[in-house]
This record gives C-alpha cells, sequence and structure tokens, in this order.
C-alpha cells in the first residue's frame, strides 16, 4: 500500500475511535477505548515523523518543508494533550470536552496532511510510495503489538 494510502486508512481508524469513545458512557469502556486511541496516535505519528516527513523533506521544496515543520509542532500538542490521558478520569464532568478537543485538534491535522502534504508527497512517485507504505505498515504492527503486551 501506498505510504500515503496507509496514513489515509490510519486517520479513519482514529477517527472512528473518536467516533466510539463519544457514544460510550461506561468508565472502562472509556479508559479501554483511550489506551486504543493513544497506542494508535503514537504509532502514527512515529511513523510519520521517522520515515514520512523525512522522504517528504527530502523533495526540496520550500512547501515541503514548511509543512513538515508546522507537522511536527501539531504533533508535539496532541502528544502534550496524551501524555495526560493516563491521569484523566473518564467518569471526570471535563472527560467529553477533553476528548473532543483532542478529537478536533487531530482532525484538523489529519485533513491538512491528506489535502496539502499527501498532495506534494505525490512526487515521490508510486514505486517509492509503496516501498515506504510497506516499510511503514511494518513498524506500526511491531509498535501496536508491544504496546499491547505491554497496556495488557
Ligand atoms: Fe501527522
Ligand atoms: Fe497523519
Amino acid at each position: 500500500m501506498k505510504a500515503t494510502d496507509l496514513l489515509k486508512k490510519q486517520h479513519k481508524e482514529v477517527k472512528a475511535l473518536f467516533k466510539k469513545i463519544e457514544n460510550t458512557e461506561g468508565a472502562r469502556e472509556r479508559r479501554r477505548l483511550m489506551n486504543e486511541i493513544s497506542i494508535a496516535l503514537e504509532g502514527h505519528t512515529a511513523i510519520e515523523e521517522e520515515m514520512f516527513y523525512p522522504a517528504v523533506r527530502g523533495l526540496e521544496t520550500q512547501k515541503a518543508e514548511e509543512m513538515v515543520l508546522e507537522a511536527f509542532e501539531e504533533h508535539h500538542v496532541v502528544k502534550l494533550v496524551l501524555a495526560e490521558l493516563p491521569q484523566v478520569d473518564p467518569a471526570d464532568e471535563r472527560f467529553e470536552a477533553k476528548m473532543t478537543v483532542l478529537s478536533e485538534l487531530v482532525e484538523h491535522h489529519a485533513d491538512e496532511e491528506e489535502k496539502e502534504m499527501f498532495k506534494v508527497a505525490q512526487k515521490l512517485g508510486k514505486e517509492e510510495l509503496e516501498a515506504l507504505g510497506e516499510q511503514m505498515e511494518e513498524r506500526f504492527e511491531a509498535f501496536r503489538g508491544k504496546a499491547g503486551r505491554q497496556a495488557a
């Protein structure tokens, strides 16, 4: 799968998780979904930062450079919120508001990637995007497997 298609698929999966948590009342299930969201976002941002963004940056256009730098800053904000989650009480009245803010942050960021960065990334060519996608998927699955075992 092309790297850009893999990342789009993961964006969809995370959006679905946010939808699910929004419609979940029970504290236990909320906690479980919060863990799932954390793992998905940590793995996703890692393969973007370590593999995808450097490839886009390698295109060496000013636009690519600017988009990558902005994306790193947005990831930084997402990670600040993720770091708070273990202390968040799923039964607290602030829970839903916190999830909404995180979800909007992620959605805005993912939309920008899809509408701008992934378009520019097509300049890498189909073959390179396919090869990169395969490596990224492998790394993501390895990360998720490890994180899943730690959470269990
Ligand atoms: Fe991103
Ligand atoms: Fe992304």
